[in-house]
Order: C-alpha cells, then sequence, then structure tokens
C-alpha cells in the first residue's frame, strides 16, 4: 500500500476486483454527469441571460422530457442497486469449507479466536488461498472492520453477530481500522510519539477510537497450519526470554494495558503495581489474598471475583494459553 496515493490499497482478497469495478463505475459515471450538468448549467446561465428589450419566453411543461429523465435514472439506479446487493450477499454467503474466525470488537480492541480456541489481540494470521469467514460480535458498544485492502466493512454491532466471507489472495500484511466512532479515554488521550519504540506507541494509541488498530498477517498456508498449532513464544529482540520479560511483553500484546496500569493509577481496572499478595476487598465483601489462582481465575472467569469499586470494568473473558498466563503471573510479581 503506498501511504502518498488517495486510491484505494492494492487488491489483495477475492472479492477486491469485483468491489473496484462497481466503485470505479459509480465513480467515473457521476464525474462524468457533474462535470456535463455543471458544464450546460453555466452554458444556459450565459446563454439566457437578462437583457433589455428582450422578453423571457418559458417553455413550459413537456410531458416526454419529464418521463425520460425520470425513467432512464430509475432504471440505472436499480441496476446499480442489484450489483451492489449482488457483492453484498456475495460476501455474506460463505465459502464451502470456510475456517471460521471469531472476531470481537471491544473499547479498544480486536480479539481473534481461531477455531482451536487459541486468540489473539489486534492481531491475525490468514493463510492464503483459503477461504475464510470472519464472525463479528461486540462486547460493548457500535464498531465497524474496516479493512480495506480486503475491501471489507462491516459493522460489529452488540447484541448480534454479522459475517463476512472471502479468500485473501496475497500474502503480506493488512491493516485493520475501527471505522465507527466508539469514544476515547478521557484525559488519557496519548498519541504516539515521532521515534518512540513500537509498544510503546501501542500503549498509548490503545486509549480511544483511533487506536483501535489492528493487523492480518497473509500467510502461506504450511506456516499458518504450523503456527496455529503451536503459537511459539515471541523472543525478546531476538532473543529467547525468561517468563518475567515474555509477560512484560503480553501485558501490551494481549492489551492488558488498556484497563490495567503499572504504576499505581486505577483505570479500568485495578492497576497491576504491588499487586500480587495484594489484600483484595470484593463487591460481595469478601477479602482475598491475590495470588497465583485468583490472577489465572480473573484472566479466564473475570466476572466471578470482581474488586470492590471495578463492578462497571466489565472485562471480557480471554482465551490464552497456559504458558502466556504463567508468563503474565510471572510478570506481575515484579511489579512490587
Ligand atoms: Cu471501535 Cu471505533
Amino acid at each position: 500500500m503506498n501511504p502518498d496515493s488517495l486510491q484505494l490499497p492494492e487488491q489483495m482478497s477475492s472479492n477486491a476486483a469485483e468491489y473496484d469495478a462497481l466503485y470505479n463505475f459509480i465513480y467515473y459515471f457521476s464525474l462524468f454527469f457533474t462535470v456535463a450538468i455543471t458544464a450546460f448549467t453555466l452554458y444556459f446561465v450565459v446563454k439566457y441571460r437578462r437583457r433589455p428589450g428582450v422578453k423571457s419566453t418559458p417553455p413550459g411543461h413537456n410531458l416526454i422530457m419529464e418521463l425520460t429523465w425520470t425513467i432512464l435514472p430509475l432504471f440505472f439506479i436499480v441496476g446499480l442497486f442489484h450489483y451492489g446487493f449482488k457483492l453484498f450477499v456475495k460476501n455474506a454467503v460463505a465459502y464451502e469449507g470456510a475456517m471460521e474466525i471469531r472476531v470481537r470488537g471491544q473499547k479498544w480492541l480486536w480479539t481473534f479466536e481461531y477455531p482451536n480456541g487459541y486468540s489473539e489481540t489486534d492481531e491475525l494470521r490468514l493463510p492464503v488461498g483459503r477461504p475464510v469467514k470472519l464472525i463479528f460480535s461486540s462486547e460493548d458498544v457500535l464498531h465497524a472492520f474496516f479493512v480495506p485492502g480486503a475491501r471489507l466493512k462491516k459493522d460489529v454491532v452488540p447484541g448480534m453477530y454479522s459475517t463476512f466471507s472471502f479468500i485473501p489472495t496475497k500474502t503480506g500484511d493488512l491493516q485493520v481500522f475501527c471505522a465507527e466512532y466508539c469514544g476515547g479515554a478521557e484525559g488519557d488521550i496519548a498519541a504516539p510519539e515521532k521515534g518512540a519504540p513500537k509498544e510503546l506507541n501501542v500503549a498509548g494509541l490503545h486509549k480511544g477510537h483511533w487506536g483501535m488498530l489492528g493487523v492480518i498477517h497473509v500467510v502461506p498456508a504450511d506456516d499458518f497450519d504450523k503456527w496455529v498449532k503451536n503459537p511459539p513464544p515471541p523472543t525478546c529482540d531476538g532473543q529467547p526470554c525468561t517468563p518475567e520479560q515474555w509477560g512484560e511483553k503480553l501485558y501490551t500484546k494481549q492489551a492488558c494495558n488498556s484497563c490495567h496500569t503499572i504504576d499505581g493509577r486505577p483505570m479500568t481496572g485495578p492497576t497491576w503495581k504491588g499487586i500480587f499478595g495484594r489484600n483484595e476487598l470484593l463487591s460481595d465483601g469478601t477479602q482475598v489474598t491475590i495470588d497465583e489462582n485468583y490472577i489465572r481465575e480473573s484472566i479466564l472467569k473475570p466476572q466471578s471475583k470482581i474488586v470492590k469499586g471495578f463492578e462497571n470494568g466489565n472485562m471480557p473473558p480471554y482465551t490464552i494459553p497456559d504458558k502466556q498466563l504463567d508468563a503474565l503471573i510471572a510478570y506481575m510479581k515484579t511489579l512490587k
């Protein structure tokens, strides 16, 4: 994708060519008539301007002309609707054998869940050349899943599922945006700083609609099969990590940082500073000491024991592998 171009990015999905054909047709057709109508209007304004001594003779009613300019465009508009609706239906109906991916929108991140239950935040891997069906749902408010490179834009509506089916046709990265304004954290809007490390930018950007970004990596089918069975742990600057270092990466990668700080400030959820071993009062009045089991339960089933004062946090359940849970807990222990 050329960032300087005002045109749509490179076609990377099975539906792109047809969408572009329709889009270009409407675009150039509208352009032609805009220019033609404006030109004729200007021409007539000059030609029939008021002149001294010339009396105006309005032509009055012309039935044939009025019928023509009503019926011709009507046929044309119905034709366009038909063409557009056909494309809409085509991508709403799943391809045979399509892999189903759950896409969950929430303020302000995307969670992708693979058929085997593994899930990732803000990053989705898809095998090139294989059909996929995305099933969208929202944890909170209205979002819209927008992938220009795949010519895909779908509303993500609370309380209902929407779907979109396509085949990625090229390997490479596709940028994901949220295309429906879904709010922002007041006073917490951190614009990305030029030249800041990528992790920092993501952390800052996560706090609002504008930061609800993601990426789809379209990879060779073999790589995908290997990866989805056994997602490798991320390396820290190319080196193998300790669990603590990996946990620190996951804090950003799984977007824990959009609700939990590590500096003591409460956000949507309790801060992680000093979390391990802390005594917390729960919303039902009981007291707990935060240990491995409490943290594990709070990630997998967040609504079971809520810390008093955070009843409105509404954290969704996460599906993450045990190794990642262990790494997150190891990281929490370092946050004294
Ligand atoms: Cu989600 Cu805007």
